[in-house]
């Protein structure tokens, strides 16, 4: 049919193909531009890859720390065809995402988290007037269960018997803390979001659950990451990319169920959670016949993130946390000593206390700093073309803000390998801050869940230190502390035993 209209059209295909791959190959080889930041050589197809050979088998933020000191703290690298742009240290970082924040604070497209997000929520979404709008609603939401007459401290103490009472089942034996640390943290936002609490063995609770590790687990580590180089790979119907679909239809029918019932059941006078409250904006600029970026699609979304974003981080800072004082129990033992004077063995942790309780919380800012478990932030884009710090960086590169590289700056940090609580204290004994202590990320983007994240880190850890002393089972190996990487650095499994106070 192709040479009755008289073209040919696998040559032509073989043409265009030859003609694309020639370009790419040139762009491929071309000498870099003189002003684009230092970094590996750029090949065909694999991008920077081969010129990291001598460094193969590194987490990633650890190959970027290292191309840090290779190239110097703004360094670049081609992923495919793709630039990135890598900040490491403090001056780097706090520069671009603080100091340039209106350029740096965009976000890429990368194809697998587009197909999952829409680039709606707040996470993924653009920087613009939607997000501002949308963060700035969450964010005053959030505060009242932080603070306000939805109270979250409770919730948190709720979760805490249970995790307790596990514990307690489990004195003088090796145990791993991973199920009970994610239930709890995953029950914590599912208060605050869906205004209830499930039991472990829920069902609906379960099926969340999965979801969530589901979801992370094909965004971070599946042949379905293919789809970020070749978009195209999305719609085959078999093995990882059709299960990225499933996800995806499995979490809408969910959640649009559970925002469905919120509907139905909602008393505007008295929202019970987040999504109450949601609902309610949506009425309310819908009277005020405003035009406005809330929906109930966008509600979707932005509970999906607070969910992604509020569960693995926290409770992997708490699973780092329990593996840290069992490693250190001199330390150990001078927080249990800091609860039992200010707090006492009756009464439960409040977060008001934490201004009482300095050597407490200069432990868990350490715990935060050693293991920096978003290592490398979330990726961040240059809107619009450049001049930072000598170079020029190109509109749509990728820009990723290396923060682990930061909390072991050691032009910021004192032997910054070492597990040392006291140096956030002066010598009065008072929380110091240091600029480059940036867990949370820093700029425009910063993590939405801080003062939630704050509160529950400080009450779960004091509550568990107060009740019990955790030590390693004898006879096994030292603990792995390099993590494990996804879309947040885990601890390796590991044991524990309870020892009640
Ligand atoms: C220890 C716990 C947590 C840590 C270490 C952490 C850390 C971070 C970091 C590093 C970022 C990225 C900043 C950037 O892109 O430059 C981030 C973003 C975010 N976090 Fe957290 N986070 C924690 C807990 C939470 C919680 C509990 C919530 C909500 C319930 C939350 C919600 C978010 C959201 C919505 C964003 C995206 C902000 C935006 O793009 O505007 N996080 N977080």
């Amino acid at each position: 049919m192709a040479e009755a209209a008289g073209v040919c059209w696998p040559a032509v295909l073989f043409i265009a193909a030859v003609f694309l791959l020639t370009r790419y190959v040139m762009k491929c080889w071309a000498p870099r531009q003189p002003r684009l930041p230092a970094g590996p050589r750029c090949w065909p197809l694999v991008g920077s890859l081969p010129g990291f050979g001598w460094k193969a088998g590194l987490p990633p933020h650890l190959l970027l720390t290292a191309m840090g000191q290779a190239y110097g703290s703004v360094s670049s690298l081609y992923l495919g065809s793709r630039l990135l742009v890598v900040l490491n240290g403090f001056q780097g970082v706090r520069d671009a995402l603080q100091r340039n924040a209106d350029v740096f604070s965009d976000r890429p497209t990368i194809p697998l988290i587009t197909k999952i997000t829409q680039r709606k929520g707040i996470v993924f979404a653009p920087y613009g007037l939607i997000w501002k709008e949308q963060r700035r609603f969450s964010l005053s939401t959030l505060r009242h269960f932080g603070f306000g007459k939805l109270d979250l401290e409770p919730k948190i103490q709720e979760e805490l018997q249970l995790v307790k009472s596990q514990l307690s089942k489990a004195v003088g034996t090796a145990f791993s803390p991973f199920h009970v640390i994610n239930n709890a943290v995953s029950n914590i936002i599912c208060s605050m979001c869906l205004g209830k609490r499930f039991d472990y063995d829920d069902e609906e609770f379960r099926t969340i659950l999965h979801l969530i590790a589901r979801g992370m687990k094909l965004a971070s580590n599946s042949p379905a990451m293919l789809i970020n180089v070749f978009p195209v790979l999305q719609y085959l119907p078999f093995g990882a990319f059709k299960e990225v679909s499933q996800t995806v239809k499995d979490v809408t029918s969910f959640l649009k169920n559970i925002i469905a019932e919120h509907r139905r059941t909602m008393d505007p006078e008295n929202p019970r959670d987040f999504v109450d409250f949601y609902l309610n904006e949506i009425d309310c600029e819908i009277t005020k016949k405003q035009s406005t970026s809330f929906n109930e699609d966008y509600l979707f979304y932005i509970i999906g993130d607070l969910f992604v974003a509020g569960t693995d981080t926290t409770s992997n800072t708490l699973l780092w946390a329990i593996l840290l004082m069992a490693s250190y129990p001199e330390i150990q033992e001078q927080v249990h000593r800091e609860i039992r004077d200010v707090i006492g063995e009756s009464r439960s942790p409040s977060f008001k206390d934490r201004h009482r309780m300095p050597f407490t919380e200069a432990t868990i800012m350490e715990i935060q700093r050693m293991t920096t478990v978003v290592p490398l932030a979330i990726p961040h884009m240059a809107s619009e073309t450049v001049d930072f710090k000598g170079y020029s960086i190109p509109k749509g590169s990728i820009v990723i803000a290396n923060l682990w590289s930061v909390h072991r700056d050691p032009s910021m940090w004192e032997q910054p390998d070492e597990f040392n609580p006291s140096r956030f204290l002066d010598a009065d004994g008072n929380i110091i801050k240091n600029e480059a202590f940036m867990p949370f990320g820093i700029g425009k983007r910063i993590c939405m869940g801080e003062q939630m994240a704050k509160m529950e880190l400080f009450i779960i850890f004091s509550s568990l230190l107060q009740s019990f002393f955790f030590k390693l089972p004898e006879a096994i190996d030292a603990p792995n502390m390099t993590g494990q990487f996804g879309l947040t650095l885990s601890p390796h499994p590991f044991k524990i035993i309870p020892v009640r106070r």
